[in-house]
């Protein structure tokens, strides 16, 4: 159990349910079905200070390293004064103009990324690429998804466009995870959460989504052998994260974009959960440097943890007809300076280059600390950058809520992703996964003590089996 940093804030507890906080939790929808028994009280730099809500120690504060980052939409961690200091100009000068009126802000923000010699020019040259803002990851995957079926769709004539018609068949990988909205369900490939929903109407113009094992090149080719003339678009995560942080092997990705490329099909790079944290802006790049795309979309810490965001950046020919896409949060101007500061702050203090050395560090860490040293508990240890996944056995994985409680209690805040289960062509089952991504500020000994932290709670979780 953690000692250090432990303070009480709050009364004793009036009865054994927990101390009253003067609020009724239930009111918020429960989305997990377990509810963990703490509340947030605070936060500092990746110190979260969490309080227990019942239980034998209801009432008692415990200071918590954020391994979650807010499901990784805080790469600044909380409390960043450059933020902080964004937003309170932004708030004073900026106005609220939507997309209608051109505001100097999202100007100046695009032409700093994208104008010439903008930071991702070499990616997205404004010329070739224009962009979209909306509101979260998973609206901008929904406009990713219409800027693709409209790519099929002859406007002036109301049918399919020409040469376009049988190209009816989106690609996506097995185990991914792209949003929960309506439209998005079809590419995460998990049956029993679209059971029993209906589907969206398949004509005249339905699409199909068919699935393949991710990073597996060999099937890839394959399936463009065999498939490529009907394939309209593939939809991919370069790292894929709700299946337990894989990652795929050198050249899959440049491949991905050779076959689309000479197959005629467009490249969705879904980068809402890797955008900042693979050790570089994009998981769409390798030793050759960028890897090109048709859409990507961008989300999550792109809010710096203040705002939820995405953004959508499209080829140019890529469009969805007069006022299909208004969206009141397309790129506001607090978003976009809020954005711009982040980014540049990145940039400037080379965030991104120290997250490769610690996130090394801190991969081989619980490679030696973690699975080594817990077998019972854990299988292997993956990642890049400051995203790793810590995938568990399969006795361990039938009790996840146990592993969520006992990290908070030993001081680490870190995630469970679902693992990407059952997969085709032969390949193992993966397990649940436990995701350790601090925000890109987390210095080295903070990762040395995320771990420790980390071997402390398995500690009590094989305690606790005993
Ligand atoms: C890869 C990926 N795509 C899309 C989403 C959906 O983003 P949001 O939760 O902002 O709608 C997520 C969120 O976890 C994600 O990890």
């Amino acid at each position: 159990m953690l000692d250090e940093g432990r303070t009480r804030v709050l009364p004793d507890p009036p009865e054994a349910g927990g101390p009253d906080l003067g609020f009724d939790r239930s009111v918020h929808m429960d989305h997990y079905g377990t509810r963990l028994p703490f509340c947030c009280v605070g936060a500092k730099g990746i110190v979260q200070r969490f309080v227990e809500l019942g239980g034998p120690h209801a009432g008692r504060s415990l200071d918590v390293l954020d391994a979650s980052g807010g499901y990784a939409s805080a790469c600044l961690g909380a409390g960043s004064p450059v933020i902080a200091g964004a937003l309170r100009r932004a708030i004073e000068d900026s106005g609220y103009v939507t997309d209608e009126i051109a505001s100097l802000e999202r100007g100046r923000v695009l032409a700093r990324l994208f104008g010439p010699g903008g930071l991702w020019s070499d990616r997205f040259p404004a010329g070739d690429y224009h962009v979209s803002g909306r509101n979260s990851g998973s609206e901008g995957m929904e406009l990713a998804l219409r800027l693709v079926l409209e790519s099929r769709f002859d406007r002036r004539r109301l049918r399919a466009a020409e040469g376009r018609e049988d190209r009816n068949v989106i690609l996506a990988f097995e185990g991914a995870w792209h949003g929960w909205t309506g439209a998005l369900l079809p590419l995460i490939n998990r049956r029993h959460y679209r059971a029993g929903l209906p589907t969206l109407a398949a004509e005249p113009y339905g699409i199909t989504v068919e699935h393949i094992p991710f990073g597996e090149i060999e099937a890839a080719r394959e399936y463009f052998a065999g498939n490529g003339h009907r394939l309209l678009a593939v939809f991919i995560e370069p790292v894929q994260g709700d299946a337990g942080i894989l990652t795929p092997p050198p050249g899959y990705l440049r491949e991905m974009a050779r076959l689309c490329r000479d197959g005629g099909a467009l490249l969705v790079a879904d980068e809402i959960l890797t955008f900042a944290k693979t050790g570089g802006f994009f998981g769409m790049t390798d030793d050759e440097g960028p890897i090109p795309t048709d859409v990507t979309v961008l989300g999550k810490s792109l809010g710096m943890g203040v705002l939820t965001t995405s953004m959508v950046v499209a080829r140019r020919d890529l469009t969805v007809r007069e006022t299909g896409a208004v969206a009141t949060s397309d790129l506001r101007p607090i978003t976009c300076a809020v954005m711009g500061a982040g980014i540049g702050h990145i940039h400037a203090e080379g965030l991104l280059e120290r997250s490769r050395e610690v996130g090394g560090h801190l991969g081989t860490l619980l490679r030696r600390e973690v699975v080594e040293r817990f077998p019972d508990l854990y299988r292997e240890a993956r990642g890049l950058g400051v995203m790793h996944g810590v995938e568990l056995t399969e006795s361990a994985a039938r009790d996840v809520p146990a592993f969520r409680e006992h990290m908070i209690r030993n001081g680490v805040y870190v995630e469970f992703m679902a693992g990407a289960g059952r997969r085709s062509h032969g390949l193992r089952y993966v397990f649940p996964t436990m995701r350790v991504a601090p925000p890109l500020i987390v210095t080295a000994p903070e990762a040395e003590s995320i771990v420790e932290r980390i071997a402390a709670g398995s500690e009590a979780i094989r305690e606790e089996a005993r």
